[in-house]
């Protein structure tokens, strides 16, 4: 009966990636889509976040960064954005982006997965 096991893991571990995917996409639903879209190309109040991912700040051509973001020197690897997406002032400060930050690490952890895939 391991084969039974083996399943319910296997079910187990698409459930779980499924959650995250939903939950990052509420985050970025209810704290990001106001300014940003994920579709390249389209910048609304702030950049569009499409590959977001390992890509330099600053670096969407056509979009006016402030001065504190396009001379920021970050890259935004997972663990860089994680500190951004908590404190965007205190990591970049000057940035013209108006947000609060993300207090909850579990939910920095689902938008940034989301974003990951996008
Ligand atoms: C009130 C509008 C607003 C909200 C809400 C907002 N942003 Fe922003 N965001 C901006 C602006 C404006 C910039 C450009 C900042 C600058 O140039 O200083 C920006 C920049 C960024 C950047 C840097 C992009 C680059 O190309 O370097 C990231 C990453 C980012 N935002 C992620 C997010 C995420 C994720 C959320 C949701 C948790 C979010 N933002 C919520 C307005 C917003």
């Amino acid at each position: 009966m391991r084969w039974l096991g083996v399943m319910a893991l296997a079910l187990l571990a698409s459930a779980n990636l499924a959650w995250a995917d939903d939950a990052g996409e509420a985050v970025f639903r209810g704290n990001c889509i106001a300014c940003h879209s994920l579709t390249a190309g389209i910048n609304r109040v702030g950049p569009s976040l499409a590959a977001v991912v390992g890509r330099p700040a600053g670096s969407i051509s056509g979009y006016a960064y402030s001065a504190a973001m396009a001379n920021s020197g970050i890259t935004w690897t997972e663990d860089r954005l994680d500190a951004f997406l908590s404190a965007p002032q205190a990591v970049v400060p000057g940035t013209k982006m108006t947000f609060m930050g993300l207090r909850s690490p579990d939910r920095r952890a689902a938008l940034i997965a989301y974003l990951k895939s996008r």
